[in-house]
């Protein structure tokens, strides 16, 4: 077991990572609030893997009762909040308990949500079960939802009680979804921390087997770099927190394009991460080997899907239309060097174009 503690000035937290873990959940969360009652929020997907462990572990302590939402990003919406709401006033929750959420990404970011706001908001715990909501979504407070207009539109930050990452659970995670989580994973190697990324490059075989001990190390360190982040620009107002967005920019428009279903958003950012590292390229930010490395390890991974199908023009329309993009100026984060990524004021349009253009034929592959 292994204890990460995010050090916030007014809301610390741990992470927990360990191996069969859920079943200590009750014992933790004991501990940290005052009240008698927990709901878990889950979908049925993941909750007839793992809810019963974690049922058990909370029924020891709480009375306990469940609230499944439907499963997938389009119910990430305030309706589905709406349902929590009720379920949480059915299940007769106050300030003194908390909502346990176990799930993806999606599970996390809308009980969070409706953690922040019901009764001006309760605690919330966060059981992350997929590989991006353990290395990226369940840190750091982000909660919220979409609406037609985009995605993430809606939402407040709201710092977990604390944070379980049972290992185990990644073992019934479609291998599709699998992937997704490790462009992010990579992702943090390549901007903050260049002995994460060799690890993941050396363990290549481990991780795609899924061994135990590798993707522990995996988890855990992808998560510690991620609390690093959080801890020096909580609310995103430095940058640090931006650098997080590698890849995303593009990616995301890349998303958006093609309906939400055509990329994944694992795909769409490996691609968009690959866009960004050509034109640190062109624009004499990083040298060639940076590239190549990237590269790479996307290519070792299986992670490359070219470009097929999605207009170019569209693409960049939609850059501007970005929430992150100011006065007309798409701003990028940029590698340097593998470790060492920085946040770019803007990039000559042409130079976009002609680095999305090149995803297309791989020729930038
Ligand atoms: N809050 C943040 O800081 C933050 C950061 C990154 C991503 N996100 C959000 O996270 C979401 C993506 O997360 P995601 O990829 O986990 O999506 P997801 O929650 O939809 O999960 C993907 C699929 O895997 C299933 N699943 C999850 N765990 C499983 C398990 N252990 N076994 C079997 N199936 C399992 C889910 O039911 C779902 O069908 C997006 O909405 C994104 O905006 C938020
Ligand atoms: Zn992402």
């Amino acid at each position: 077991l292994k204890k990460i503690r995010v050090k916030l000035s007014s809301n610390a937290y741990n992470i927990y990572i360990g191996d069969g873990i859920l079943k200590n959940t009750g014992t933790l969360l004991r501990k940290l609030i005052e009240g008698n009652r927990v709901m878990i929020v889950s979908n049925k997907n993941v909750y007839s893997r793992h809810g019963k462990a974690l049922k058990t572990s909370l029924s020891k302590y709480f009375n306990v009762s469940v609230h499944l939402m439907p499963d997938g990003e389009k119910f990430k919406t305030l309706k589905t909040v709406e349902g929590i709401y009720n379920a949480c006033a059915a299940g007769r929750l106050d300030r003194y308990s908390a909502i346990v959420a176990l799930g993806g990404g999606v599970t996390g970011d809308t009980a969070g949500f409706a953690a922040a706001t019901y009764m001006r908001g309760i605690p919330v715990v966060q059981v992350p079960t997929s590989l991006i909501a353990m290395s990226d979504a369940a840190i750091g407070g982000k909660t919220g939802v979409d609406i037609p207009a985009g995605k993430n539109l809606v939402g407040a930050f709201h710092q977990p009680l604390f944070v379980l990452m049972d290992i185990n659970t990644l073992l019934t995670l479609p291998d599709e979804e699998y992937r997704n989580g490790l462009s992010e994973v990579i992702k943090h190697g390549i901007i903050l921390d260049k002995r994460y990324f060799n690890f993941i490059k050396d363990n290549r075989v481990g991780i795609l087997k899924r061994e135990k001990n590798v993707v522990f190390r995996m988890v855990a360190d992808s998560a510690a770099i991620k609390a690093g982040v959080v801890v020096s620009d909580e609310k995103e107002k430095n940058g640090k927190r931006a650098l997080l967005n590698y890849g995303h920019t593009i990616g995301h428009a890349i998303e958006a394009e093609g309906g939400f279903s055509e990329y994944k958003h694992g795909q769409a950012i490996v691609l968009g991460m690959i866009a960004a590292a050509n034109i640190a390229l062109k624009t004499g930010f990083c040298d060639e080997k940076t590239v190549n490395e990237q590269i790479q390890v996307f290519n070792s991974f299986n992670l490359i899907k070219p470009l097929k199908n999605l207009k170019t023009a569209n693409i960049i329309k939609r850059l501007y239309n970005d929430k992150k993009a100011r006065n007309g100026q798409i701003r990028f984060v940029l590698t340097k060097e593998i470790g060492h990524a920085k946040f770019i004021k803007s990039v000559p349009n042409t130079i976009i174009k002609s680095e999305l253009e090149k995803l297309y034929i791989g020729e930038a592959l």
